[in-house]
Protein backbone atom coordinates (compact mmCIF):
# COMPACT_ATOMS: atom_id res chain seq x y z
CA UNK A 1 0.00 0.00 0.00
CA UNK A 2 1.70 3.14 -0.29
CA UNK A 3 0.18 5.78 2.24
CA UNK A 4 0.76 8.98 0.39
CA UNK A 5 -1.57 11.79 1.24
CA UNK A 6 -5.07 10.02 2.29
CA UNK A 7 -7.66 12.88 2.32
CA UNK A 8 -5.07 15.62 1.62
CA UNK A 9 -3.24 15.53 4.95
CA UNK A 10 0.58 15.60 5.27
CA UNK A 11 2.51 14.13 8.43
CA UNK A 12 5.31 15.59 10.03
CA UNK A 13 7.80 14.42 12.58
CA UNK A 14 7.23 17.75 14.99
CA UNK A 15 10.22 16.63 17.67
CA UNK A 16 12.17 13.02 18.97
CA UNK A 17 14.29 12.32 22.07
CA UNK A 18 15.56 9.13 23.58
CA UNK A 19 16.68 7.46 26.52
CA UNK A 20 19.54 5.14 27.96
CA UNK A 21 20.14 3.41 31.29
CA UNK A 22 23.43 4.91 32.74
CA UNK A 23 24.62 0.95 33.38
CA UNK A 24 27.36 0.15 30.86
CA UNK A 25 28.01 -3.25 30.17
CA UNK A 26 31.54 -3.36 27.89
CA UNK A 27 33.25 -5.83 25.69
CA UNK A 28 35.50 -5.94 28.85
CA UNK A 29 32.94 -6.63 30.94
CA UNK A 30 31.85 -9.36 29.14
CA UNK A 31 35.58 -11.05 28.71
CA UNK A 32 34.97 -11.54 32.75
CA UNK A 33 31.52 -13.49 32.39
CA UNK A 34 32.12 -15.42 29.62
CA UNK A 35 34.67 -16.89 27.09
CA UNK A 36 35.18 -14.14 24.38
CA UNK A 37 37.08 -11.77 23.66
CA UNK A 38 36.88 -7.44 22.69
CA UNK A 39 38.81 -8.12 19.36
CA UNK A 40 35.90 -11.12 18.38
CA UNK A 41 33.19 -9.01 19.14
CA UNK A 42 34.63 -6.08 17.54
CA UNK A 43 35.21 -8.11 14.45
CA UNK A 44 31.61 -10.11 14.30
CA UNK A 45 29.34 -7.31 15.41
CA UNK A 46 31.26 -3.44 15.05
CA UNK A 47 30.21 -3.12 19.23
CA UNK A 48 32.48 -1.72 21.54
CA UNK A 49 30.22 -1.29 24.90
CA UNK A 50 26.00 -1.29 24.93
CA UNK A 51 23.80 0.05 28.19
CA UNK A 52 22.20 -2.43 30.42
CA UNK A 53 18.90 -1.93 32.25
CA UNK A 54 18.77 -2.24 36.16
CA UNK A 55 15.77 -4.23 36.22
CA UNK A 56 15.71 -5.56 40.02
CA UNK A 57 15.66 -1.58 40.73
CA UNK A 58 12.87 -0.53 38.90
CA UNK A 59 14.53 0.64 35.30
CA UNK A 60 12.14 -1.13 33.70
CA UNK A 61 10.84 -0.57 29.77
CA UNK A 62 7.85 1.87 30.36
CA UNK A 63 10.67 4.17 32.76
CA UNK A 64 12.89 4.26 29.91
CA UNK A 65 9.95 5.17 27.37
CA UNK A 66 8.28 7.32 29.53
CA UNK A 67 12.01 9.84 29.61
CA UNK A 68 12.42 9.07 25.72
CA UNK A 69 8.70 10.44 25.60
CA UNK A 70 9.13 13.42 27.88
CA UNK A 71 12.39 15.07 25.76
CA UNK A 72 10.41 14.45 22.53
CA UNK A 73 7.52 16.19 23.82
CA UNK A 74 9.67 19.03 25.19
CA UNK A 75 11.64 18.72 21.73
CA UNK A 76 8.28 18.97 20.19
CA UNK A 77 7.58 21.88 22.21
CA UNK A 78 4.00 20.31 23.17
CA UNK A 79 2.67 19.14 26.14
CA UNK A 80 1.43 15.89 26.85
CA UNK A 81 -2.09 16.79 27.28
CA UNK A 82 -1.56 17.43 23.26
CA UNK A 83 -1.35 14.01 22.11
CA UNK A 84 -3.91 12.36 20.80
CA UNK A 85 -2.51 8.30 20.84
CA UNK A 86 0.52 6.70 21.86
CA UNK A 87 1.97 3.83 20.11
CA UNK A 88 4.70 1.74 21.58
CA UNK A 89 6.87 -0.96 19.70
CA UNK A 90 8.30 -3.42 22.05
CA UNK A 91 8.60 -7.32 23.32
CA UNK A 92 9.40 -6.64 26.87
CA UNK A 93 6.55 -5.08 28.46
CA UNK A 94 7.23 -4.54 32.51
CA UNK A 95 4.15 -7.40 32.71
CA UNK A 96 2.12 -8.91 30.14
CA UNK A 97 -0.36 -6.31 31.00
CA UNK A 98 -0.89 -3.13 31.46
CA UNK A 99 1.09 -2.14 28.49
CA UNK A 100 3.80 -0.11 28.33
CA UNK A 101 1.56 2.98 26.00
CA UNK A 102 -0.95 2.65 29.38
CA UNK A 103 2.02 3.39 31.71
CA UNK A 104 3.61 6.04 29.61
CA UNK A 105 0.30 7.65 29.64
CA UNK A 106 -0.12 7.65 33.00
CA UNK A 107 3.31 8.66 34.06
CA UNK A 108 3.46 11.87 31.35
CA UNK A 109 -0.07 13.31 32.30
CA UNK A 110 -1.77 12.59 29.15
CA UNK A 111 -5.64 12.82 29.22
CA UNK A 112 -7.19 9.77 28.69
CA UNK A 113 -6.14 8.85 25.13
CA UNK A 114 -5.45 5.50 23.56
CA UNK A 115 -2.60 4.14 23.98
CA UNK A 116 -0.87 0.73 22.97
CA UNK A 117 2.05 -1.66 22.42
CA UNK A 118 2.69 -3.64 19.13
CA UNK A 119 5.32 -6.31 19.35
CA UNK A 120 7.16 -6.83 16.39
CA UNK A 121 10.68 -6.82 17.72
CA UNK A 122 13.33 -5.15 16.53
CA UNK A 123 11.33 -4.61 13.12
CA UNK A 124 7.96 -2.54 15.88
CA UNK A 125 9.36 1.31 15.37
CA UNK A 126 9.59 0.79 11.78
CA UNK A 127 5.62 -0.92 11.61
CA UNK A 128 4.76 1.37 14.45
CA UNK A 129 5.59 4.87 12.81
CA UNK A 130 3.71 3.65 9.51
CA UNK A 131 0.72 2.81 11.36
CA UNK A 132 0.74 6.41 13.00
CA UNK A 133 0.82 7.71 9.48
CA UNK A 134 -1.59 5.67 8.16
CA UNK A 135 -3.91 6.64 11.43
CA UNK A 136 -3.18 10.57 11.10
CA UNK A 137 -3.64 10.70 7.46
CA UNK A 138 -7.10 8.94 8.17
CA UNK A 139 -8.00 12.20 9.80
CA UNK A 140 -8.64 10.10 13.29
CA UNK A 141 -5.39 11.72 14.92
CA UNK A 142 -3.96 14.69 14.80
CA UNK A 143 -1.03 14.36 17.10
CA UNK A 144 0.58 10.85 18.00
CA UNK A 145 3.40 9.92 20.60
CA UNK A 146 5.21 6.91 18.96
CA UNK A 147 7.86 4.91 21.03
CA UNK A 148 10.51 2.00 20.38
CA UNK A 149 11.73 0.16 23.83
CA UNK A 150 13.16 -2.47 24.50
CA UNK A 151 15.20 -4.30 28.02
CA UNK A 152 16.09 -7.07 26.12
CA UNK A 153 19.30 -7.73 28.52
CA UNK A 154 16.47 -9.09 31.07
CA UNK A 155 16.07 -11.93 28.44
CA UNK A 156 20.08 -12.69 27.83
CA UNK A 157 21.70 -15.52 29.77
CA UNK A 158 25.33 -14.17 30.29
CA UNK A 159 26.98 -17.29 30.21
CA UNK A 160 29.20 -19.30 28.02
CA UNK A 161 25.93 -21.15 27.06
CA UNK A 162 24.28 -17.96 25.96
CA UNK A 163 27.42 -16.11 24.75
CA UNK A 164 25.87 -16.06 21.04
CA UNK A 165 23.41 -13.68 21.71
CA UNK A 166 24.76 -12.19 24.68
CA UNK A 167 27.63 -9.89 23.29
CA UNK A 168 24.81 -8.39 21.05
CA UNK A 169 21.96 -6.76 22.73
CA UNK A 170 21.50 -3.61 24.75
CA UNK A 171 18.58 -1.62 26.18
CA UNK A 172 17.16 1.92 25.32
CA UNK A 173 14.24 3.87 24.27
CA UNK A 174 13.38 6.55 21.69
CA UNK A 175 10.71 8.09 20.26
CA UNK A 176 9.28 10.82 18.16
CA UNK A 177 6.13 12.79 18.22
CA UNK A 178 3.98 13.08 14.54
CA UNK A 179 1.64 15.57 13.90
CA UNK A 180 -0.93 16.68 11.15
CA UNK A 181 0.45 18.92 8.29
CA UNK A 182 -1.80 20.90 5.81
CA UNK A 183 0.90 19.68 3.51
CA UNK A 184 -0.45 16.35 1.93
CA UNK A 185 3.20 15.79 1.06
CA UNK A 186 4.98 15.53 3.95
CA UNK A 187 5.06 11.92 5.40
CA UNK A 188 5.17 8.65 4.62
CA UNK A 189 5.41 8.15 0.98
CA UNK A 190 5.87 4.52 0.31
CA UNK A 191 6.21 1.53 3.02
CA UNK A 192 6.81 -1.87 3.28
CA UNK A 193 5.93 -4.67 6.56
CA UNK A 194 7.03 -8.30 5.98
CA UNK A 195 6.83 -11.07 8.17
CA UNK A 196 7.45 -14.88 8.03
CA UNK A 197 6.95 -17.24 10.93
CA UNK A 198 8.15 -19.73 8.92
CA UNK A 199 11.48 -18.54 10.49
CA UNK A 200 9.94 -18.18 14.13
CA UNK A 201 12.33 -20.60 15.62
CA UNK A 202 15.36 -18.64 14.80
CA UNK A 203 15.18 -16.34 16.98
CA UNK A 204 12.92 -16.36 20.04
CA UNK A 205 12.50 -16.40 23.64
CA UNK A 206 10.99 -19.55 25.12
CA UNK A 207 8.75 -19.42 28.15
CA UNK A 208 7.86 -23.11 28.44
CA UNK A 209 9.27 -26.70 27.01
CA UNK A 210 6.07 -26.21 24.43
CA UNK A 211 7.87 -23.43 22.93
CA UNK A 212 10.75 -25.59 21.93
CA UNK A 213 10.67 -26.86 17.84
CA UNK A 214 9.91 -30.29 17.98
CA UNK A 215 13.34 -31.47 17.18
CA UNK A 216 14.63 -29.42 19.58
CA UNK A 217 15.47 -31.23 22.74
CA UNK A 218 14.07 -28.94 26.32
CA UNK A 219 16.49 -27.82 27.59
CA UNK A 220 15.72 -25.75 31.05
CA UNK A 221 18.62 -23.10 30.71
CA UNK A 222 17.04 -21.70 27.51
CA UNK A 223 13.56 -20.89 29.03
CA UNK A 224 13.29 -17.11 29.16
CA UNK A 225 15.88 -16.41 27.50
CA UNK A 226 17.06 -15.12 23.67
CA UNK A 227 17.94 -18.11 21.70
CA UNK A 228 19.28 -17.16 18.51
CA UNK A 229 20.46 -19.80 15.44
CA UNK A 230 22.92 -16.45 14.72
CA UNK A 231 24.08 -17.37 10.79
CA UNK A 232 20.43 -17.95 9.40
CA UNK A 233 19.48 -14.72 10.93
CA UNK A 234 22.84 -13.40 9.55
CA UNK A 235 21.53 -14.51 5.73
CA UNK A 236 18.14 -13.43 6.28
CA UNK A 237 18.99 -10.34 7.45
CA UNK A 238 21.34 -9.34 4.60
CA UNK A 239 18.98 -10.49 1.67
CA UNK A 240 16.42 -9.01 3.29
CA UNK A 241 17.66 -5.47 4.08
CA UNK A 242 18.95 -5.34 0.36
CA UNK A 243 15.68 -6.72 -0.95
CA UNK A 244 13.43 -4.41 0.84
CA UNK A 245 15.73 -1.28 -0.03
CA UNK A 246 15.23 -2.07 -3.75
CA UNK A 247 11.12 -2.35 -3.43
CA UNK A 248 11.07 0.54 -1.67
CA UNK A 249 12.87 2.41 -3.95
CA UNK A 250 10.94 0.35 -6.86
CA UNK A 251 7.29 1.36 -5.59
CA UNK A 252 8.73 5.09 -5.20
CA UNK A 253 10.49 5.26 -8.14
CA UNK A 254 13.32 6.58 -6.66
CA UNK A 255 17.36 6.00 -6.98
CA UNK A 256 19.22 5.24 -3.84
CA UNK A 257 20.87 8.27 -4.35
CA UNK A 258 18.15 10.37 -3.61
CA UNK A 259 17.21 9.30 -0.47
CA UNK A 260 19.16 11.96 2.08
CA UNK A 261 19.47 9.33 4.84
CA UNK A 262 19.25 5.54 5.78
CA UNK A 263 18.05 4.93 9.07
CA UNK A 264 19.13 1.18 10.05
CA UNK A 265 18.40 -0.77 12.66
CA UNK A 266 21.69 -1.85 14.50
CA UNK A 267 21.71 -5.22 14.36
CA UNK A 268 25.57 -6.08 13.37
CA UNK A 269 27.75 -3.23 11.16
CA UNK A 270 28.91 -6.22 8.74
CA UNK A 271 24.76 -6.36 8.05
CA UNK A 272 25.16 -2.68 6.96
CA UNK A 273 27.88 -2.97 5.16
CA UNK A 274 26.72 -5.03 3.17
CA UNK A 275 23.56 -3.08 1.91
CA UNK A 276 25.98 0.16 1.96
CA UNK A 277 27.81 -1.42 -0.26
CA UNK A 278 25.17 -3.00 -2.79
CA UNK A 279 23.37 0.39 -3.51
CA UNK A 280 26.42 2.63 -3.24
CA UNK A 281 25.35 4.51 0.00
CA UNK A 282 28.31 6.84 1.29
CA UNK A 283 28.66 6.28 4.97
CA UNK A 284 27.16 9.87 5.75
CA UNK A 285 23.93 8.71 4.99
CA UNK A 286 24.12 5.98 6.73
CA UNK A 287 24.78 6.22 10.53
CA UNK A 288 26.27 3.41 12.83
CA UNK A 289 25.97 3.67 16.23
CA UNK A 290 25.91 0.26 17.30
CA UNK A 291 29.24 0.46 18.99
CA UNK A 292 28.18 2.61 21.67
CA UNK A 293 24.78 0.71 22.05
CA UNK A 294 24.36 -2.86 20.71
CA UNK A 295 21.30 -3.63 19.12
CA UNK A 296 18.88 -1.98 21.16
CA UNK A 297 15.52 -3.94 19.27
CA UNK A 298 12.54 -1.77 19.77
CA UNK A 299 14.76 1.64 20.70
CA UNK A 300 17.30 1.24 17.91
CA UNK A 301 15.51 3.08 15.04
CA UNK A 302 14.19 6.39 16.94
CA UNK A 303 17.61 6.13 19.03
CA UNK A 304 19.89 6.73 15.80
CA UNK A 305 17.16 9.35 14.45
CA UNK A 306 17.30 11.30 17.32
CA UNK A 307 21.17 11.32 16.96
CA UNK A 308 21.24 12.84 14.10
CA UNK A 309 18.40 15.68 14.47
CA UNK A 310 20.68 16.47 17.56
CA UNK A 311 23.54 16.78 14.97
CA UNK A 312 21.45 18.97 13.10
CA UNK A 313 21.74 16.69 10.08
CA UNK A 314 17.98 16.05 9.87
CA UNK A 315 16.58 18.77 7.84
CA UNK A 316 12.71 19.89 6.25
CA UNK A 317 12.21 18.72 2.99
CA UNK A 318 15.09 15.68 3.01
CA UNK A 319 13.96 11.75 2.20
CA UNK A 320 14.65 9.40 5.08
CA UNK A 321 14.22 5.73 4.83
CA UNK A 322 13.87 3.85 7.92
CA UNK A 323 14.69 -0.15 7.54
CA UNK A 324 14.48 -2.86 9.91
CA UNK A 325 14.91 -6.98 10.55
CA UNK A 326 14.08 -8.81 13.48
CA UNK A 327 12.70 -11.70 15.29
CA UNK A 328 9.24 -13.12 13.57
CA UNK A 329 10.89 -12.74 11.34
CA UNK A 330 9.66 -9.64 10.24
CA UNK A 331 11.33 -6.98 8.02
CA UNK A 332 10.35 -3.66 6.00
CA UNK A 333 10.83 0.02 5.25
CA UNK A 334 9.36 3.41 5.91
CA UNK A 335 10.48 6.13 3.48
CA UNK A 336 9.53 9.63 4.88
CA UNK A 337 9.47 13.39 3.06
CA UNK A 338 10.08 15.67 5.78
N1 LIG B 1 32.78 -15.00 21.59
C1 LIG B 1 33.73 -15.78 21.02
N2 LIG B 1 33.41 -16.77 20.16
C2 LIG B 1 32.12 -16.98 19.89
C3 LIG B 1 31.09 -16.22 20.46
C4 LIG B 1 31.46 -15.20 21.36
N3 LIG B 1 30.57 -14.40 21.96
N4 LIG B 1 29.91 -16.65 19.99
C5 LIG B 1 30.18 -17.66 19.15
N5 LIG B 1 31.51 -17.87 19.10
C6 LIG B 1 32.26 -18.88 18.31
C7 LIG B 1 31.38 -20.02 17.90
O1 LIG B 1 31.31 -21.01 18.90
C8 LIG B 1 32.10 -20.52 16.65
O2 LIG B 1 33.19 -21.30 17.05
P1 LIG B 1 33.61 -22.61 16.19
O3 LIG B 1 33.96 -22.09 14.82
O4 LIG B 1 34.76 -23.16 16.95
O5 LIG B 1 32.39 -23.48 16.20
C9 LIG B 1 32.67 -19.25 16.03
O6 LIG B 1 32.70 -18.27 17.10
C10 LIG B 1 31.84 -18.71 14.89
O7 LIG B 1 30.49 -18.67 15.31
P2 LIG B 1 29.34 -18.14 14.36
O8 LIG B 1 28.02 -18.26 15.05
O9 LIG B 1 29.51 -18.76 13.01
O10 LIG B 1 29.76 -16.60 14.27
P3 LIG B 1 29.24 -15.51 13.27
O11 LIG B 1 30.33 -15.00 12.45
O12 LIG B 1 27.97 -15.93 12.58
O13 LIG B 1 28.87 -14.32 14.27
C11 LIG B 1 26.91 -13.37 15.23
C12 LIG B 1 27.88 -14.52 15.26
C13 LIG B 1 27.67 -12.11 15.58
C14 LIG B 1 25.83 -13.62 16.27
C15 LIG B 1 26.30 -13.24 13.81
O14 LIG B 1 25.84 -14.50 13.38
C16 LIG B 1 25.17 -12.26 13.73
O15 LIG B 1 25.35 -11.08 13.93
N6 LIG B 1 23.95 -12.72 13.37
C17 LIG B 1 22.81 -11.84 13.25
C18 LIG B 1 22.17 -11.74 14.58
C19 LIG B 1 21.17 -10.62 14.67
O16 LIG B 1 21.22 -9.66 13.93
N7 LIG B 1 20.25 -10.77 15.61
C20 LIG B 1 19.32 -9.74 15.96
C21 LIG B 1 18.14 -9.70 15.07
S1 LIG B 1 17.13 -8.43 15.56
C22 LIG B 1 15.84 -8.85 16.66
O17 LIG B 1 14.70 -8.87 16.31
C23 LIG B 1 16.08 -9.20 18.07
Amino acid sequence: MNGQALGGVGVEIIGSGMHLPEGTLTNQDLEGMMETSDAWIVKRTGINTRRRADIANGETSSVLATEAMRKALRNAKIDATDLDLILVATMTCDSPTPSVGCMVAREIGCRDIGAMDINAACSGFLYTISIADAMIKSGAYKTVGVIGVDTITRHIDYSDFGRGAAILFGDGAGAVVLRAHDDPSKGMIAHKMHADGNGARHLFIPSCPLDFPAEAEFDERKINTVQMNGQAVFKFAVTKFQEVIAETLDEARMCADEIDHYVCHQANSRILDSARERFGIPEEKLLVNIQKYGNTVGGSIPIVYDELMKDGKIKPGQKVMFLAFGAGLTWGSSLWQL
